[in-house]
């Protein structure tokens, strides 16, 4: 569904019809899904200027034309990055689409596998956890339902991780209960395993003992800090923490946090 919403060729007839119901009730969903997108590739290159060479891209979806390892490899030729999704079409597209196995691997793994995730060969061959490393959460903890605990699972990461280690961060909020709801049900309602929309302050969480980087494209130490991933160090916009438009119910709240 995603793909298809980035518009891409990935996608089958299912897909296209999920993503028009949904679009009916959320005409805002393409664009926000292509903001988040977009926001993903900025956020690599700053976290790749900042010095972080290596990348565990959770949830990361099919392949488009600039994944995470080129985003970092525009920096640093040399960066690493580990994907990794449950979905075993992701996985074959990925590994088929894959144009660097030197640097770049795709583990097939659920995120809640913490351990398995960290042990597997494809890790251990390409990353190295005493040194800083940024784990990617971009719009993927939505998909988990509070009793995994996405939260804490990322906290318990983040422990785990040198210091100087990072997330980057994106989350479908909404302050808006009954927009919220009629999303996640009607996710649900495709027999898709998926979490929810939260609020916010819900997903803010995430951010509980991480130093939130500016998002701010001149770097001023100026909140608000997690803001609507369309004007995170967005050349030609404010950050906002929400959408300037008040029809927009639903956004991708992000940032970009390091553990210090
Ligand atoms: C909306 S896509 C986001 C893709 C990419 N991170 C981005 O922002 O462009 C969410 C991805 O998370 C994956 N996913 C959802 N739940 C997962 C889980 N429990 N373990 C691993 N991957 C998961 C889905 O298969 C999907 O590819």
């Amino acid at each position: 569904m995603y793909d298809f919403l980035l518009g891409g060729k990935d996608n089958f007839e299912a897909d296209r019809k999920a993503c028009e119901a949904l679009a009916n009730g959320i005409p805002e969903l393409v664009t926000f899904a292509n903001d988040n997108r977009a926001y993903l590739a900025r956020a690599v290159e700053y976290v790749a200027a900042q010095g972080v060479d290596q990348f565990l891209d959770l949830g990361a979806g099919l392949p488009t034309a600039d994944n995470t390892h080129h985003a970092a490899q525009r920096h640093n030729p040399e960066a690493r990055v580990v994907y990794v999704d449950h979905d075993p079409i992701v996985l074959s597209h990925g590994r088929a689409l894959i144009d660097d196995s030197v640097r770049t691997a795709f583990l097939l793994a659920d995120i809640r596998d913490t351990d398995g995730i960290l042990s597997a060969p494809e890790t251990t061959r390409l990353l190295d956890l005493d040194r800083p490393l940024c784990v990617m959460l971009v719009s993927l903890l939505h998909c988990l339902p509070d009793d995994s605990d996405p939260f804490g699972m990322v906290r318990r990461l983040m422990d785990r991780l040198a210091p100087g280690s990072c997330i980057i961060f994106s989350h479908i909020v909404s302050d808006d209960p009954a927009a919220a709801v009629w999303m996640t049900d009607k996710i649900l309602s495709f027999g898709t395993p998926w979490g929810r929309v939260r609020s916010p302050e819900e997903a803010s969480v995430v951010f509980d003992g991480l130093e939130l980087a500016s998002p701010w494209l001149d770097g001023r130490d100026e909140g608000p800090f997690a803001v609507d991933c369309a004007t995170w160090r967005k050349p030609d916009a404010d950050p906002r923490f929400r959408p300037a438009s008040a029809e927009s119910k639903l956004w991708e709240l992000s940032g970009v946090a390091f553990r210090r």
